[in-house]
Protein backbone atom coordinates (compact mmCIF):
# COMPACT_ATOMS: atom_id res chain seq x y z
CA UNK A 1 0.00 0.00 0.00
CA UNK A 2 2.78 2.18 1.12
CA UNK A 3 4.83 1.91 -2.25
CA UNK A 4 1.47 2.37 -4.23
CA UNK A 5 1.15 5.58 -2.88
CA UNK A 6 4.87 6.48 -3.54
CA UNK A 7 5.18 6.12 -7.35
CA UNK A 8 2.77 8.76 -8.17
CA UNK A 9 4.26 10.66 -5.38
CA UNK A 10 7.64 9.95 -7.17
CA UNK A 11 5.89 10.98 -10.50
CA UNK A 12 4.22 14.11 -9.37
CA UNK A 13 7.82 15.10 -8.32
CA UNK A 14 9.15 14.32 -11.34
CA UNK A 15 6.63 16.36 -13.17
CA UNK A 16 7.24 19.48 -10.51
CA UNK A 17 11.23 19.40 -11.49
CA UNK A 18 10.67 19.11 -14.83
CA UNK A 19 8.52 22.48 -14.36
CA UNK A 20 11.17 24.34 -12.42
CA UNK A 21 13.57 23.30 -15.02
CA UNK A 22 12.09 23.98 -18.24
CA UNK A 23 12.47 27.35 -19.62
CA UNK A 24 8.75 27.52 -20.79
CA UNK A 25 8.00 30.98 -20.34
CA UNK A 26 10.49 33.13 -22.35
CA UNK A 27 12.72 36.29 -21.11
CA UNK A 28 10.61 39.50 -21.52
CA UNK A 29 12.35 42.87 -22.70
CA UNK A 30 12.78 45.21 -20.05
CA UNK A 31 13.80 49.13 -20.46
CA UNK A 32 14.96 50.13 -17.26
CA UNK A 33 14.88 54.17 -16.98
CA UNK A 34 17.22 54.55 -13.45
CA UNK A 35 17.54 57.87 -11.75
CA UNK A 36 21.31 58.42 -11.10
CA UNK A 37 22.88 58.83 -8.02
CA UNK A 38 22.23 56.14 -4.82
CA UNK A 39 18.91 55.14 -6.87
CA UNK A 40 20.38 53.58 -9.26
CA UNK A 41 23.25 51.60 -6.99
CA UNK A 42 19.94 49.24 -5.67
CA UNK A 43 18.01 49.27 -8.51
CA UNK A 44 21.50 48.19 -10.55
CA UNK A 45 21.02 44.48 -7.91
CA UNK A 46 17.16 43.84 -9.52
CA UNK A 47 17.78 44.39 -12.94
CA UNK A 48 21.14 41.84 -12.19
CA UNK A 49 18.37 39.50 -10.91
CA UNK A 50 16.51 39.83 -13.57
CA UNK A 51 19.38 39.30 -15.57
CA UNK A 52 20.07 35.97 -14.06
CA UNK A 53 15.97 35.08 -14.64
CA UNK A 54 16.86 34.84 -18.28
CA UNK A 55 15.20 38.66 -19.10
CA UNK A 56 17.16 41.04 -21.51
CA UNK A 57 17.20 45.01 -19.35
CA UNK A 58 18.26 47.46 -22.05
CA UNK A 59 19.44 50.85 -19.41
CA UNK A 60 18.91 54.04 -20.70
CA UNK A 61 20.77 56.78 -19.20
CA UNK A 62 22.17 60.53 -20.03
CA UNK A 63 25.51 60.19 -21.23
CA UNK A 64 26.63 62.72 -18.73
CA UNK A 65 25.87 61.22 -14.74
CA UNK A 66 27.17 59.85 -11.82
CA UNK A 67 26.75 56.00 -11.34
CA UNK A 68 25.38 54.62 -14.49
CA UNK A 69 28.09 52.90 -16.36
CA UNK A 70 27.87 49.98 -18.58
CA UNK A 71 27.93 46.43 -17.49
CA UNK A 72 27.43 42.60 -18.69
CA UNK A 73 24.35 41.97 -17.55
CA UNK A 74 22.43 44.73 -19.55
CA UNK A 75 23.57 46.76 -22.41
CA UNK A 76 23.62 50.53 -21.96
CA UNK A 77 21.56 52.92 -24.19
CA UNK A 78 22.87 56.59 -23.33
CA UNK A 79 21.27 60.01 -24.61
CA UNK A 80 22.93 63.37 -25.28
CA UNK A 81 21.74 66.33 -22.72
CA UNK A 82 21.94 69.95 -22.80
CA UNK A 83 24.71 70.15 -20.30
CA UNK A 84 28.36 70.05 -20.00
CA UNK A 85 30.06 68.00 -17.48
CA UNK A 86 31.17 71.09 -15.58
CA UNK A 87 27.58 72.18 -15.68
CA UNK A 88 26.81 69.06 -14.49
CA UNK A 89 29.48 68.46 -11.87
CA UNK A 90 28.97 71.74 -10.17
CA UNK A 91 24.87 71.60 -9.93
CA UNK A 92 25.15 67.99 -7.92
CA UNK A 93 28.14 68.34 -5.82
CA UNK A 94 26.42 71.92 -4.49
CA UNK A 95 22.71 70.01 -3.81
CA UNK A 96 24.17 67.09 -2.21
CA UNK A 97 26.29 69.16 0.45
CA UNK A 98 22.69 71.04 0.93
CA UNK A 99 20.64 67.98 1.63
CA UNK A 100 23.48 66.46 4.24
CA UNK A 101 24.15 69.99 5.76
CA UNK A 102 22.09 69.52 9.65
CA UNK A 103 20.50 72.90 9.68
CA UNK A 104 17.42 73.60 10.62
CA UNK A 105 14.39 72.80 8.25
CA UNK A 106 13.22 76.80 7.25
CA UNK A 107 17.03 77.88 6.49
CA UNK A 108 17.58 74.31 4.26
CA UNK A 109 14.26 75.16 2.71
CA UNK A 110 15.04 78.65 1.41
CA UNK A 111 18.28 77.54 0.83
CA UNK A 112 16.83 75.15 -1.60
CA UNK A 113 14.33 77.30 -2.54
CA UNK A 114 16.80 79.54 -4.56
CA UNK A 115 18.79 76.87 -6.01
CA UNK A 116 16.17 74.49 -7.55
CA UNK A 117 14.79 75.45 -10.22
CA UNK A 118 18.03 74.87 -11.76
CA UNK A 119 17.94 71.33 -10.67
CA UNK A 120 14.50 71.12 -11.66
CA UNK A 121 15.31 72.46 -15.03
CA UNK A 122 17.96 69.87 -15.57
CA UNK A 123 15.88 67.03 -15.25
CA UNK A 124 13.13 68.52 -17.26
CA UNK A 125 15.45 69.46 -20.22
CA UNK A 126 17.23 66.19 -20.39
CA UNK A 127 14.28 64.53 -20.45
CA UNK A 128 13.11 66.70 -23.48
CA UNK A 129 16.11 66.17 -25.00
CA UNK A 130 15.43 62.28 -24.62
CA UNK A 131 11.92 62.35 -26.04
CA UNK A 132 12.21 64.60 -28.70
CA UNK A 133 15.51 62.49 -30.09
CA UNK A 134 14.05 60.85 -33.05
CA UNK A 135 16.09 58.39 -33.65
CA UNK A 136 16.40 56.96 -30.08
CA UNK A 137 12.55 56.75 -29.82
CA UNK A 138 12.43 55.05 -32.49
CA UNK A 139 14.73 52.28 -31.90
CA UNK A 140 13.14 52.27 -28.51
CA UNK A 141 9.65 51.90 -30.15
CA UNK A 142 11.23 49.35 -32.63
CA UNK A 143 12.57 47.30 -29.69
CA UNK A 144 8.75 46.45 -28.45
CA UNK A 145 9.53 46.34 -24.62
CA UNK A 146 7.53 44.38 -22.53
CA UNK A 147 8.05 46.68 -19.43
CA UNK A 148 9.76 49.94 -18.89
CA UNK A 149 11.04 49.87 -14.79
CA UNK A 150 11.56 53.23 -13.74
CA UNK A 151 12.08 55.62 -10.62
CA UNK A 152 8.79 57.87 -11.22
CA UNK A 153 10.51 60.13 -8.90
CA UNK A 154 12.05 61.63 -12.07
CA UNK A 155 8.77 61.16 -14.32
CA UNK A 156 10.64 61.17 -17.95
CA UNK A 157 10.33 56.88 -17.67
CA UNK A 158 7.06 57.23 -17.05
CA UNK A 159 6.61 59.70 -19.69
CA UNK A 160 8.68 57.54 -22.31
CA UNK A 161 6.51 54.46 -21.03
CA UNK A 162 3.25 56.55 -21.53
CA UNK A 163 4.80 57.35 -25.24
CA UNK A 164 5.61 54.25 -25.94
CA UNK A 165 2.48 52.46 -24.72
CA UNK A 166 4.58 49.70 -22.23
CA UNK A 167 3.48 48.96 -19.23
CA UNK A 168 5.23 50.73 -16.53
CA UNK A 169 6.79 49.16 -13.16
CA UNK A 170 7.96 51.42 -9.96
CA UNK A 171 11.24 51.33 -8.46
CA UNK A 172 11.36 53.89 -5.77
CA UNK A 173 11.41 54.98 -1.93
CA UNK A 174 8.89 57.36 -1.55
CA UNK A 175 7.24 60.21 -3.72
CA UNK A 176 6.89 63.59 -2.06
CA UNK A 177 3.40 65.77 -1.52
CA UNK A 178 1.88 62.51 -1.55
CA UNK A 179 2.02 61.43 -4.58
CA UNK A 180 2.78 57.78 -4.35
CA UNK A 181 -0.71 58.05 -2.92
CA UNK A 182 -2.63 59.96 -5.33
CA UNK A 183 -0.72 57.76 -7.72
CA UNK A 184 -2.08 54.42 -5.85
CA UNK A 185 -5.65 55.89 -4.80
CA UNK A 186 -4.51 55.00 -1.01
CA UNK A 187 -6.06 57.02 1.56
CA UNK A 188 -3.64 59.49 3.19
CA UNK A 189 -5.15 60.85 6.49
CA UNK A 190 -2.72 63.82 7.83
CA UNK A 191 -3.84 62.33 11.52
CA UNK A 192 -1.98 59.32 11.31
CA UNK A 193 0.52 59.00 8.71
CA UNK A 194 3.56 61.46 9.44
CA UNK A 195 4.83 63.43 6.90
CA UNK A 196 8.40 63.74 5.54
CA UNK A 197 10.40 66.23 7.65
CA UNK A 198 8.22 66.61 10.32
CA UNK A 199 9.58 63.80 12.96
CA UNK A 200 6.33 63.41 14.01
CA UNK A 201 5.54 59.62 14.58
CA UNK A 202 2.20 58.09 13.72
CA UNK A 203 0.90 58.94 17.71
CA UNK A 204 0.35 62.94 17.01
CA UNK A 205 -0.88 65.18 19.72
CA UNK A 206 -2.96 68.02 18.39
CA UNK A 207 -0.10 70.41 17.93
CA UNK A 208 1.76 67.71 16.15
CA UNK A 209 -0.92 67.10 13.62
CA UNK A 210 -0.95 70.69 13.12
CA UNK A 211 2.21 70.65 11.73
CA UNK A 212 1.64 67.85 9.88
CA UNK A 213 -0.94 69.40 7.91
CA UNK A 214 1.82 72.58 7.21
CA UNK A 215 4.65 70.77 6.27
CA UNK A 216 3.51 69.51 3.33
CA UNK A 217 1.88 72.52 2.14
CA UNK A 218 5.86 74.21 2.10
CA UNK A 219 6.75 70.99 -0.15
CA UNK A 220 3.95 71.88 -2.51
CA UNK A 221 6.02 74.70 -4.50
CA UNK A 222 8.95 72.05 -4.80
CA UNK A 223 6.09 69.66 -6.38
CA UNK A 224 4.91 71.80 -8.94
CA UNK A 225 7.95 73.51 -9.72
CA UNK A 226 9.63 69.97 -10.33
CA UNK A 227 6.52 68.00 -11.55
CA UNK A 228 4.17 70.12 -13.62
CA UNK A 229 6.55 70.57 -16.66
CA UNK A 230 6.27 66.46 -17.33
CA UNK A 231 2.84 66.72 -17.20
CA UNK A 232 2.90 69.56 -20.33
CA UNK A 233 5.58 67.97 -22.02
CA UNK A 234 3.38 64.50 -21.98
CA UNK A 235 0.49 66.70 -22.91
CA UNK A 236 2.51 67.62 -25.64
CA UNK A 237 3.70 64.07 -27.10
CA UNK A 238 0.08 62.44 -26.21
CA UNK A 239 -1.95 65.35 -27.88
CA UNK A 240 -4.08 65.35 -24.66
CA UNK A 241 -4.51 66.48 -21.36
CA UNK A 242 -2.22 64.69 -19.08
CA UNK A 243 -1.89 66.01 -15.19
CA UNK A 244 0.57 65.13 -12.98
CA UNK A 245 -1.69 62.34 -11.60
CA UNK A 246 -2.80 60.76 -14.33
CA UNK A 247 1.34 60.40 -15.02
CA UNK A 248 2.12 58.60 -11.30
CA UNK A 249 -1.01 56.56 -11.31
CA UNK A 250 0.40 54.95 -14.57
CA UNK A 251 2.27 52.65 -12.53
CA UNK A 252 1.43 49.12 -13.08
CA UNK A 253 3.12 47.61 -10.09
CA UNK A 254 4.89 49.63 -7.26
CA UNK A 255 8.02 48.16 -6.17
CA UNK A 256 8.29 50.38 -2.98
CA UNK A 257 11.82 50.34 -1.09
CA UNK A 258 10.61 51.06 2.00
CA UNK A 259 9.65 48.23 4.86
CA UNK A 260 7.52 48.17 7.72
CA UNK A 261 10.22 47.32 10.37
CA UNK A 262 11.33 50.94 9.71
CA UNK A 263 8.34 53.24 8.23
CA UNK A 264 5.07 53.73 9.90
CA UNK A 265 2.07 51.96 9.24
CA UNK A 266 -0.01 53.36 6.48
CA UNK A 267 -2.55 52.19 4.05
CA UNK A 268 -1.78 50.11 1.43
CA UNK A 269 -2.94 48.76 -2.49
CA UNK A 270 -2.65 45.46 -3.78
CA UNK A 271 -0.21 46.58 -6.64
CA UNK A 272 2.14 47.56 -4.10
CA UNK A 273 5.35 45.47 -2.95
CA UNK A 274 7.76 45.92 -0.40
CA UNK A 275 11.25 45.48 -1.12
CA UNK A 276 13.29 47.24 1.11
CA UNK A 277 15.16 44.70 1.87
CA UNK A 278 17.05 45.43 -1.20
CA UNK A 279 18.80 48.24 -0.04
CA UNK A 280 21.27 45.83 2.22
CA UNK A 281 22.31 44.28 -0.72
CA UNK A 282 25.70 45.87 -0.42
CA UNK A 283 26.18 46.13 3.16
CA UNK A 284 28.90 48.36 4.86
CA UNK A 285 29.38 49.93 8.29
CA UNK A 286 28.18 53.47 8.12
CA UNK A 287 30.47 56.09 8.59
CA UNK A 288 30.23 58.57 11.51
CA UNK A 289 28.91 61.19 9.17
CA UNK A 290 26.21 59.34 8.05
CA UNK A 291 24.93 58.35 12.07
CA UNK A 292 25.24 62.63 12.51
CA UNK A 293 22.69 63.61 9.37
CA UNK A 294 20.67 60.46 9.72
CA UNK A 295 17.50 61.37 8.98
CA UNK A 296 14.21 59.27 8.83
CA UNK A 297 14.24 58.97 4.60
CA UNK A 298 17.30 57.72 4.43
CA UNK A 299 17.95 53.81 5.23
CA UNK A 300 20.73 51.25 4.49
CA UNK A 301 21.73 52.85 1.58
CA UNK A 302 24.35 50.28 1.02
CA UNK A 303 27.84 52.29 1.06
CA UNK A 304 29.37 55.31 2.85
CA UNK A 305 28.64 58.46 1.19
CA UNK A 306 31.67 59.14 0.49
CA UNK A 307 31.51 56.78 -1.93
CA UNK A 308 28.11 57.48 -3.27
CA UNK A 309 28.78 61.35 -3.95
CA UNK A 310 32.13 61.81 -4.25
CA UNK A 311 33.52 65.56 -3.13
CA UNK A 312 33.93 67.74 -6.32
C1 LIG B 1 5.65 53.11 -32.52
O1 LIG B 1 5.41 52.31 -33.66
C2 LIG B 1 4.03 52.15 -33.98
C3 LIG B 1 3.92 51.15 -35.12
O2 LIG B 1 4.80 51.45 -36.15
C4 LIG B 1 3.45 53.50 -34.33
O3 LIG B 1 2.08 53.37 -34.62
C5 LIG B 1 3.62 54.44 -33.13
O4 LIG B 1 3.17 55.75 -33.44
C6 LIG B 1 5.10 54.51 -32.73
N1 LIG B 1 5.20 55.27 -31.49
C7 LIG B 1 6.09 56.25 -31.30
C8 LIG B 1 6.10 56.91 -29.97
O5 LIG B 1 6.87 56.62 -32.15
C1 LIG C 1 34.22 55.53 2.01
O1 LIG C 1 34.48 55.32 0.63
C2 LIG C 1 35.63 55.98 0.17
C3 LIG C 1 35.67 55.82 -1.37
O2 LIG C 1 35.37 54.51 -1.77
C4 LIG C 1 36.87 55.41 0.87
O3 LIG C 1 38.03 56.08 0.41
C5 LIG C 1 36.71 55.64 2.37
O4 LIG C 1 37.80 55.04 3.07
C6 LIG C 1 35.38 55.04 2.88
N1 LIG C 1 35.18 55.45 4.28
C7 LIG C 1 34.74 54.61 5.22
C8 LIG C 1 34.55 55.20 6.57
O5 LIG C 1 34.51 53.43 5.00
Amino acid sequence: MAAGLWVPLLVLRLLLLLLCVEPWAEGGKVLVVPLDGSHWLSMRKAVQELHARGHQAVVLGPEINMHITGDDFFTLKTYAIPYTQEEFDDLFVLQNHLIFENEHFLKTFFKMMTIFPTIAAFFQRSCENLLHNKDLIKYLNDSSFDVVLTNPINPCGTVLAKYLSVPAVYFVRFIPCGLDFEGTQCPNPSSYIPRLLTRNSDHMTFLQRVKNMLYPLALQYFCRVFFAPFASLASELLQREVSVVDIFSYGSVWLFRGDFVMDYPRPIMPNMVFIGGINCANRKPLSEFFHVNMFSGVNCIGSNLTAIFPAG
